[in-house]
């Protein structure tokens, strides 16, 4: 590729989508005037995202927070000068996003670097509330030097809640009065107890914008503040973005997003009902984990918006290159046409390591002496796509130029426009989540919340009915 292209441009997230077309794999797979028919008839998707732009706020967030920034920067400063530990309290879209960055754009090992080279304090994301965990955490963590970002959209979200008020208990143990200044609040500006508790404390407060669900909001506060904090590029990050949606908006030609969307279509009417993401680096690891959330609780619906009846969706399956070609490539090769997978391959990795000259005398062994893992993780990742491909499996690849907050700006932006147009081919509402809210109404209920009592008889009535089942 060319140097004297921008660097913008040389950085541009790609979508090769050649071994998703019956030409390259059979009969399995799409054939060009199916693609074109589609692309053409599904352009309405574009139109109506762009068409509800006001109400989608997460798509513009990276060019409407010009008050904002100064403020998570502030914080962010503030929390890099004064503590050694930052810890994350939130779950699904408030820890996903942040997990997925850090891992993405900071060291591996992160946590286990020396303070003067770690990019910012020890940073944990504190998502589920498996007793050990939290007990285990409290062994390693000072808390006279560990900050806590509480982030809950709703402001009531149980297990949230209940690891905030144990670590008040715990800081009121080991500060004293000061417990309030550890504490940052992510939460909604009006709705949810979070933002009551912030301001009777007097604690730093951000906001979840309105319009900003859960799994849509790593470009927020939500995701911002941990990522300053870690010493990230949060402009290059919203940069990313913004350049991201400007190749999508109001075109469908050359728009990477509703490539994509058409073809998520077109293979779930093939009875794709599984989209495997697997990408082929370590940092992009637990962006699987944030795009299996985003695909899946913004798909996975019961009824469309007209009321009918559609259970629909796509399972989304996390794997990562090469690790599982060692544990599921057999299944996706000789297992059954219900899956389409997305690799994400780099073309320049952060690292550079050879492999050196030793054993040569192994001819079995001395094919990989000079060589090096950059060249032959690259080769690993055409081997399976070849693999894939030869057994009639559809596959495709977002190619990334490198991984920096850049190119995961785009990526981010990427994966969730191709998800608000899926939900217009659908004709779902992509943006609620009526089944997690059941279930957090369920734990509600059964812990004695107020206002719960009907569904906790409901959920009595329901258990009765389960315990002849039982062995
Ligand atoms: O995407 C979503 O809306 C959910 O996954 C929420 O993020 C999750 O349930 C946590 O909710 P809250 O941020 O309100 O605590």
């Amino acid at each position: 590729m060319s140097n004297t292209m921008p660097w913008r441009d040389r950085m541009r997230v790609k979508v090769d989508f050649s071994n998703m077309m019956a030409e390259n794999i059979g009969e399995r797979g799409i054939r060009d005037i199916d693609f074109s028919e589609a692309f053409e008839n599904c352009s309405y998707a574009v139109t109506q995202t762009d068409a509800a732009r006001n109400a989608m706020r997460w798509r513009d967030l990276h060019s409407v927070q010009s008050d904002v920034l100064p403020e998570v920067k502030r914080i962010a400063e503030r929390v890099r000068r004064s503590y050694d530990t930052f810890v994350v309290l939130g779950i699904g879209g408030s820890a996903l996003g942040p997990i997925a960055v850090q891992q993405a754009l900071n060291h591996l090992h992160y946590n286990s670097l020396p303070a003067e080279t770690r990019n910012g304090p020890k940073f944990y994301v504190e998502d589920n509330i498996d007793p050990q965990r939290m007990s285990d955490l409290l062994d390693i963590i000072d808390l006279r030097s560990t900050a806590f970002n509480v982030i809950s959209k709703s402001g009531s979200t149980s297990e949230t809640m209940a690891q905030l008020l144990i670590i008040i208990a715990a800081l009121k143990d080991a500060v004293g009065d000061e417990w309030a200044s550890h504490l940052i609040i992510t939460t909604d500006r009006e709705r949810g107890n979070l933002i009551g508790v912030a301001k009777a404390h007097g604690m730093d407060t951000l906001y979840v914008p309105d319009g900003v669900g859960g799994r849509f909001s790593e470009l927020c506060p939500v995701g911002l503040l941990p990522a300053a904090v870690c010493g990230i590029d949060i402009e290059a990050l919203l940069d990313g973005a913004r350049y991201m949606d400007e190749l999508c908006t109001g075109k469908t030609a050359g728009n990477p997003a509703y490539t994509l969307a058409v073809l998520s279509l077109l293979a779930i009417k093939k009875g794709c009902n599984i989209s495997v993401i697997m990408p082929y680096s370590d940092s992009l690891k637990y962006f699987a984990d944030w795009y299996a959330q985003l695909w899946a609780e913004s798909l996975g619906k019961a009824t469309d918006r007209c009321g009918n009846i559609v259970h629909c969706g796509q399972t989304p399956v996390k794997a990562l290159g090469v690790t599982d070609q060692h544990s599921q490539v057999q299944l996706y090769t000789g297992g059954p046409f219900d899956k389409v997978i997305t690799f994400i391959g780099v073309d320049n990795h952060r690292a550079n390591v050879c492999i050196p000259r030793e054993l040569t005398e192994i001819p079995d062994i001395a094919f990989l002496c000079g060589s090096t893992l950059n060249a032959l993780l690259d080769s690993e990742l055409y081997a399976t796509q070849y693999a894939v491909s030869k057994s009639g499996h559809m596959n495709l690849l977002v190619c990334m130029p490198e991984v920096n907050a850049f190119t995961v700006g785009q990526l981010i932006m990427l994966f969730e426009l191709q998800t608000a147009y899926m939900g217009e081919l659908l004709n779902i509402d992509a943006f609620d989540q009526p089944g997690v809210e059941e279930g957090k109404n369920a734990t509600y209920a059964l812990l004695g919340k107020r206002g719960f009592d009907d569904k906790r008889e409901e959920l009595e009535r329901a258990s009765a009915s389960t315990i002849r089942y039982r062995v």
